[in-house]
């Protein structure tokens, strides 16, 4: 059967998983390629890193990039660091010694797509990057192709495996936010900087991307609202459980009349729908289109394997030259779309779930309803439960354990007090927690965050 090289950059968790799909599965993609990918060469930084999960041929592993640059025979490469730089430099080289790319870099198509495909049309290669979103779930082929006849209304998702693994573990196994943090890392799950996971950048890079595709806009993901999950405290898991809600990192984009309204933040979601049951290090997209619906997509949005099957389906594209097709004719970050900011979200109307944390006694709530009245915030529910909350918990938002301390009869100095809202503005609730928080009774950080459907 015909060989067609093909060559991997970067054999971290990902490189090292597409080198076992191409090594010991060589017959499935051959099937589907209709020849066979031959791996020719693994290009490293540290030659003498243990990769005890794969078995390459000799010769395969070089630190050597020219040795794929010059290459001729290698048609197609999968550029697998992380980060800007070096990878931006890497693919440009790789684009201009004539390989196609593929990557799961979305942080670097977010921050250089317009550049790099620009660069990469003159040249008349392509770059493909099913991995760069939602890992395993071929959310990128879906809207870009599978949906082509559809105007996308919505996007609504949750796109960070790791943020979605740390609130599970958070809520399933009590686990401290610091322990989750550490085995999504060790899981290889969070990026080289998990921060990037866990304050929302990265759902909001993977966001930017699906509304490029979707409605035909550049949205610079730096402007896009964001709140990661760093915030959210296990009291709050344990609240929104009882209102019957699950916390998910959601990130959205919905067509609105004069533009696209996206953000990213934590959201309650009801207990039994499709969203709220999304687990550990899986992801989801809910996409709405006028034609066909609401489609729901489900499946592992990191990790080694999941990843690693999104990039070699892209490899198989790309050599049997199904990719390259679409790339040309989508014009990808293209000036045929138009640079657009996220719409303010202030306005759209919605729920909202708060959490205060106040003294015990009379007047309190009547103080803070009084506020909520004035900016026609309407209440749905409200919860009080000293004796649910940890002093860590409480203390976490800034107080001292005296002041947290039980008072006798069971009864606290400082107690969290949580409002569930009718459907109310996020800038009426943003305007009425500052003058909330201003009360001598309120103390520490309100929580806020928004209730889905
Ligand atoms: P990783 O485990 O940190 O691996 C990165 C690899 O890049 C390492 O093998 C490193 O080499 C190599 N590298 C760094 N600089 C290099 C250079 N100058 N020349 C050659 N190699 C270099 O990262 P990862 O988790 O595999 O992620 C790779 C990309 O996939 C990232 O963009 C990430 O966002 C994306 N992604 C990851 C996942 C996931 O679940 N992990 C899922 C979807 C997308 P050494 O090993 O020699 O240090
Ligand atoms: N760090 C990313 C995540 C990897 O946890 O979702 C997949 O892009």
């Amino acid at each position: 059967m015909e060989k067609t090289k093909v060559g991997i950059v970067g054999m971290g968790t990902v490189g090292r998983g597409v080198a076992r799909l191409l090594l010991n599965f060589g017959d499935r993609t051959a099937r589907h390629a209709g020849r066979i990918l031959w791996l020719e060469r693994a290009v490293v930084r540290d030659l003498s890193k243990p990769r005890p999960d794969v078995d390459l041929p000799d010769n395969v592993l070089s630190a050597d990039l020219d040795e794929i640059l010059e290459d001729q025979g290698i048609v197609a490469v999968a550029q697998l660091i992380g980060g800007l730089e070096p990878a931006r430099t890497i693919m440009l080289r790789l684009l201009e010694s004539g390989k196609n790319v593929v990557t799961a870099n979305k942080a670097l198509l977010a921050e250089h797509g317009p550049e790099l495909f620009d660069r990469a049309r003159e040249l008349g290669r392509s770059i493909a990057f099913e991995a760069a979103v939602a890992g395993g779930i071929p959310i990128v082929t879906n809207i870009s192709q599978c949906l082509s006849a559809n105007q996308i209304n919505s996007i609504a998702g949750i796109l960070n495996g790791t943020s979605n693994f740390i609130l599970s573990e958070m809520e399933e196994s009590g686990a401290s936010y610091s322990d989750a943090v550490a085995k999504a890392q060790e899981l290889g799950y969070a990026e080289a900087d998990p921060s990037m996971d866990v304050d929302g950048s990265d759902a909001a890079q993977k966001l930017a991307i699906l509304a490029h595709l979707a409605f035909g806009v550049r949205v610079p993901w730096r402007e896009i609202p964001l709140r990661g999950i760093s915030s959210v405290n296990p009291a709050d898991l344990r609240y929104a459980e009882k209102l019957g809600y699950r916390i998910r990192l959601l990130a959205v984009a919905q067509a609105v009349t004069d533009g696209v309204e996206l953000h990213v933040s934590p959201t309650l979601v009801p207990i039994g729908t499709p969203l709220a049951e999304v687990r550990g290090a899986y992801n989801a997209v809910r996409v709405h289109g006028d034609a066909v619906g609401s489609v729901f997509y489900h499946g592992l949005g990191a990790g080694q394997m999941p990843t690693a099957s999104a990039v070699v389906a892209d490899l198989i594209d790309t050599v049997v030259g199904r990719l390259p097709i679409t790339f040309r004719t989508l014009k990808l970050w293209s000036d045929d779309y138009a640079v657009v900011s996220p719409k303010d979200p202030g306005m759209i109307p919605g729920r909202f779930y708060m959490r205060f944390d106040v003294d015990d006694r009379p007047g309190v709530l009547a103080q803070i309803t009084a506020i909520l009245g004035r900016y026609q915030i309407s209440i749905a529910a409200v919860i009080q439960h000293p004796e649910e909350t940890t002093e860590k918990e409480l203390s976490a938002t800034a107080l001292t354990a005296s002041e947290t301390e039980d008072v006798g009869n069971g009864h606290k100095l400082i107690v969290p007090l949580v409002i569930m809202t009718h459907e109310t503005t996020e800038k009426s609730t943003r305007d009425a927690v500052s003058e909330i928080a201003r009360l001598d009774c309120v103390h520490g950080e309100c929580t806020r965050m928004r209730v889905g459907n």
